[in-house]
């Protein structure tokens, strides 16, 4: 195999809880996650060397890219004397609590196994995965799942029920360190009860799951237009609406298509970073190889661009 394709969903929290602190200063968390179907788009091609382009992203690429790290451990690990030539489309915002830096990391591993035929276990994956950061295992998994401790202890959980998902973007982003900081400084008023909404998500009750809905982070990530994107997102409809991970992105679950519709509508009034998606059954995998896309070199895309006119609307966030 010369080339793969891969997607890698992004992910929400459908609760988030801080449990405690542990003796390295991380957090231990209690979670439900899930991912959307919302993607980052890798393209890898065999390479003596490796190297990585962001088309239309601002990320760096360095050695700290979680791209440019899994690879390296990937390489490192199996022993391959070899490289890859790797693009990355990214869809999933940065700074937003949806792991687009670990569904990058997540990507790169499940490719390069692919690529290489080099057979290693999801569990060895996952291994890989946890040293890159603590969100690469669940990305690895992806579907609906109960994650505890620093994202390493991962359950899966029969799928979501069916619902839509709006997902809102604000203009700054929140830095995940400094979250968890404003964490210990001010703790929180919110701990969801996790237990409770993993019963919810087994008897495929999507109002108990969003009534035990809640995020510790919220209060302390200093986004500060998470209350009134909460309140766009609920007169609209949402059953609940709530942030995601460490911020800044927030979200809106709803059971109706066209509310969740009209609620997109309505922000991107306000917001250029809106999307609309449906909970997604996986976690980061290579698409079957088709000749008519895989033969080619991929197009280079454009640079994330507004689709709509400029100065249609009042200026946007
Ligand atoms: O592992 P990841 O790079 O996603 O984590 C970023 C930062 O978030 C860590 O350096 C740490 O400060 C904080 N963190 C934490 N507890 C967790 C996960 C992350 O304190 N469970």
């Amino acid at each position: 195999m010369k080339q793969v394709t891969v997607l890698a969903p992004a992910k929400l929290n459908l609760s988030l809880d801080v449990v405690g602190l542990l003796p390295n200063g991380y957090h231990d968390l209690d979670m439900v996650m899930q991912t959307i179907t919302l993607y980052e788009r890798l393209t890898l091609r065999r390479s003596p060397e490796l190297s990585l382009r962001l088309p239309g992203s601002w990320v760096p690429v360095n050695e700290k890219n979680t791209a440019i790290k899994a690879a390296t451990a990937f390489f490192n690990y199996t022993g391959i004397a070899g490289g890859a030539d790797m693009e990355i489309v990214k869809k999933v915002p940065v700074r937003a609590g949806m792991a687009g830096g670990s569904a990058d990391a997540a990507g790169v591993l499940v490719g390069l196994n692919a690529l290489y035929g080099a057979h290693l276990s999801m569990s060895e994956l996952c291994a890989l995965g946890a040293k890159i950061g603590a969100d690469v295992p669940f990305a690895l998994m992806g579907g609906t799942c109960r994650v505890q401790g620093v994202g390493d202890f991962i359950k899966a959980l029969p799928p979501c029920p069916q619902c839509w998902f709006v997902v809102v973007m604000p203009s700054v982003g929140v830095s995940t360190p400094e979250a968890f900081a404003r964490y210990d400084r001010m703790g929180s008023p919110v701990h969801p009860d996790c237990a409770a909404q993993e019963a919810a998500i087994r008897d495929g009750d999507l109002y108990n799951l969003c009534a035990a809905a809640g995020n510790a982070l919220e209060h302390c990530s200093g986004a500060v237009e998470t209350p009134h994107i909460k309140e766009v997102l609920n007169a609209h409809g949402a059953i609940t609406s709530l942030m995601t991970g460490s911020g800044a992105a927030v979200f809106g679950v709803f059971e109706d298509e066209a509310k969740a519709r009209a609620a997109r509508t309505a922000l991107r009034e306000e917001y250029r970073q809106v999307y609309l998606a449906r909970p997604d059954k996986g976690g980061a995998r290579v698409l079957p190889y088709r000749p008519d896309r895989d033969r080619k070199p991929a197009p280079r895309p454009q640079p994330d661009r507004d689709p709509r006119e400029p100065g249609k609307n009042k200026p946007r966030r």
